[in-house]
Parts: C-alpha cells; structure tokens; sequence
C-alpha cells in the first residue's frame, strides 16, 4: 500500500521532471513547446539507448519521428503531386492543376533534419510543399537527397546540386512551363545549408545557362568551424535543437568517428594551418552588438592536423557556405533568411546576411525574436503553433513579392 502510494506521488513528479524544461519568457506558446519538446527528447533517449544496445545506429532510431510523420504521394484538387526521379535522385513533384496565365515561378527545395532525418514526403514538408504551389501558381519540387549516415558529405550535398542543375536546363524548364528567370532554391535548417551550397556551386559551373532568381535560407545551418558562438552558448538546451544534437548531425556528416563528435564538441577541431579560415566566421564583428550581447570572443583551440585530413569536409564550403570569400559571395542572387533568437543556429544565418549584403546582395532578413529552431514545421493540426503560421506566411509573402 505505501509503495503504491509512494508510486502515485513519485511518478507524475518524475513525468514532471522530465516534460519540465526551462524555457525563456519572451518564447511563443510555452506550453505546448515543452510537450513537442518532451516527445522529442524521449524519442532521443530511446535511440540512444538503442545505439547503445547495438540494435540500430543512432539516426535510425531518430528516424521513428519521422516515419510516423510521412503520408502518402497524392494529388488534390488545386495540385498534382508525383513522385519521380530528376537525373536519378528521387524527387516529389508538385504541379499546379489551374491552366497557367504564362509561364510559372519555381521552387526546388530541400527538406531539413541534419542530413540524417526527413523526407519529401513527411507531412509538413507535403503541406508547405502544396500550399506553395497552389497559393504562388508555381511548380515546386522537393528533393529527397540521400541521408547520412549511410551517404555522408558530400553526397547528400551532389543530390541537391544534380536536381538543380538537371532542372535548370532550358528543354525541362519549358516541359514544365517554368519562366528560367524565376526560379528559386530554398530549404530549412540543413536543407537551407544545402540550398545555400548549391546557390554558389551553381555559380562555378559553366554548363549551367540559367540563373537563381533567389535563394531562399530558413533558420540554416551554414558553418561547422566554430560552435561556440553565442547563439550556441545561449540556446545550448532549447527545444527542438538542443547543441548536442547539432554536434551529432554536423559529425555524422562526415563520420560516425566519435573522436570527430568530441573535438567539435569541445570546440577543438579545425587545425592551426587552417586558422585563417575563422575570419569568415568571426562573429566579434559579424555579428551586431545586440547579438553579442555579454559574450566575450575567443579564439577557438586548435585541433588535430590528423583528424582534418581524415574528414576534409569539415574545411570544405560545400559543407560550410560561409566559408568563401567575399568576391564568390557578391555573385549570389537575391536572398531571404529567416532566424530565430532561440536557436543554436541563429547566428549563422545572421552572419551570413551581414557578410551577403557587405558584398552588395540584396538580402531580406527577418528575424523572429519570439521562436526557436523547426518553428514553421508546426503549421498543421495536431503540430500547430500560431508561430509557425506567422513565420510560414510571411515567408510566402516575400515569395510571392520577389520571386
Ligand atoms: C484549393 O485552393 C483553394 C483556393 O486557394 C483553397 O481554398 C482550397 O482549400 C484548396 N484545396 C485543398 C485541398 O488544399
Ligand atoms: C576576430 O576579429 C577581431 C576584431 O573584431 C580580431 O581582433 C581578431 O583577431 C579576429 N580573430 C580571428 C581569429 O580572425
């Protein structure tokens, strides 16, 4: 009878616990945050323990989340949806059903979750997917890029690239009835680090005849020099990115080598003969004085000469985009960043439209003081947060406005 007592007192202070997480004041909807939060973490914990059980690896286990979340290819009334291959890479096409008033705007975009999770076809991506289509009357296609751990840097980043590239030429353009002055990469979290690699790789190769009308970057990830900037001092254990699981994409990336995991965890893995490179990243100037807030600038510790050879993607701007130099940034079309403060991404995308407009792009950067990384993936019921249809139409608006 006690212990059962003690159970009944001892278990909802325990849930409590561990559903409990602190959140900032200023953080929209808090409530329902901690409990997507909550899910979040217990599904990450089950994969560690999986990982740890030798039963599957780590990713496939944060996988579960989104297998349940993805829905069948299925055309509607305002958009025909198939699921096709562009120069071998599976893609989901979305077309809209209206007869066209001329040619139409197009978007290829590239979904997030680290390189390692997320699909085309996840429900999220398919509403945001739809509602592009139909609200701007322009074909979008989503690129479902091969995954790490299985396909590591760069392949993940080649997908992205040969899609864009396939459907740059002038013969698929007009098969669509896409307008070659109007089209548009994008992408969210990783995916935004994808569409911003492939928005400058573009610019190197002389095969590709067509340009980007704009590139279009939501909360990305677009450097793994330097992890200790402000935003990940600041959003070290925020919902739904806390900086131990950015460690664990960026690392898984390139290797499931925990020696990598560790030296970007500590901050110490970019050698001394590569130093020069932190000047692209150097937020005690690239960032405004209200983002640096009380933080003091430190020079990263050096790492291993040895581990930089080994994983060379950690150097590469393939990789990081902020890592070019400002003559190869002036060349970037028009571009929309979405932050936001609670992020440990934050100020990636923050730097990154500092240094873009410094070399002369026109750059539209809203951020969103009130949300936290993944806030547009809650846009339709049971994962739905006022938030994210805020940040999701103004978003569209700008497309609709620039693109
Ligand atoms: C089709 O488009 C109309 C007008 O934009 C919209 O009201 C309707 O909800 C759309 N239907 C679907 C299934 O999304
Ligand atoms: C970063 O910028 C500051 C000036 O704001 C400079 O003093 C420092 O040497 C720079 N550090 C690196 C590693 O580029």
């Amino acid at each position: 009878m006690g212990a059962k007592l003690l159970c009944l007192c001892l278990l909802p202070a325990l849930l409590a616990y561990y559903i409990y997480t602190p959140l900032p004041a200023e953080l929209a909807e808090p409530c329902t945050v901690m409990l997507f939060s909550a899910a979040f973490r217990a599904v990450g914990h089950l994969a560690e323990a999986l990982d740890m059980l030798g039963l599957m690896h780590y990713m496939e286990g944060m996988r579960l989340i989104t297998v349940f979340e993805t829905v069948p290819v299925m055309s509607d009334e305002n958009v025909t949806v198939t699921d096709t291959t562009f120069s071998n890479v599976p893609v989901h096409l979305y077309l809209p059903r209206r007869a066209p008033a001329g040619l139409r705007r197009a978007m290829v975009y590239f979904h997030g979750g680290g390189w390692c999770l997320g699909d085309a076809g996840m429900k999220i991506y398919d509403h945001m997917s739809r509602r592009i289509s139909n609200e701007l009357d322009a074909v979008v296609v989503s690129v479902n890029y091969r995954l790490a751990p299985e396909h590591r840097f760069p392949i993940p980043f080649e997908d992205a690239f040969s899609v864009t590239k396939f459907f740059l030429q002038s013969r698929v353009l007009s098969q669509y009835g896409v307008d070659p002055a109007r089209v548009c990469v994008a992408g969210d979290s990783a995916g935004g680090n994808l569409a911003a690699a492939v928005a400058q790789q573009l610019l190197e190769d002389p095969e590709v005849k067509a340009k980007l009308k704009a590139q279009v970057l939501l909360y990305p990830a677009l450097q793994a020099l330097d992890l200790d900037l402000p935003s990940y001092r600041d959003n070290d254990n925020k919902p739904l990115l806390p900086r131990a699981l950015m460690v664990r994409f960026w690392s898984e990336y390139f290797t499931s080598d925990p020696s990598l995991r560790e030296a970007m965890a500590s901050n110490r893995h970019v050698p001394a003969e590569s130093a020069h490179l932190f000047q692209f990243v150097n937020w005690s100037h690239l960032l405004p004085e209200e983002m640096r807030k009380a933080h003091v600038y430190r020079v990263p510790s050096h790492g291993s000469a040895a581990l930089a050879r080994r994983f060379p993607g950690l150097l590469d701007p393939r990789a990081s985009p902020l890592l070019v130099s400002d003559a190869r940034l002036s060349r970037l079309p028009l571009t929309y960043i979405l932050t936001c403060e609670h992020d440990v991404l934050r100020d990636d995308g923050v730097m990154y439209a500092r240094r873009l407009r410094a070399a002369g792009v026109s750059v539209t950067h809203d951020h969103a003081p009130d949300a936290f990384h993944g806030a547009l993936m809650f846009l339709s019921w049971p994962l739905d947060l006022a938030v994210g249809h805020r940040l999701f139409h103004r978003y569209v608006q700008w497309l609709d406005e620039n693109l």
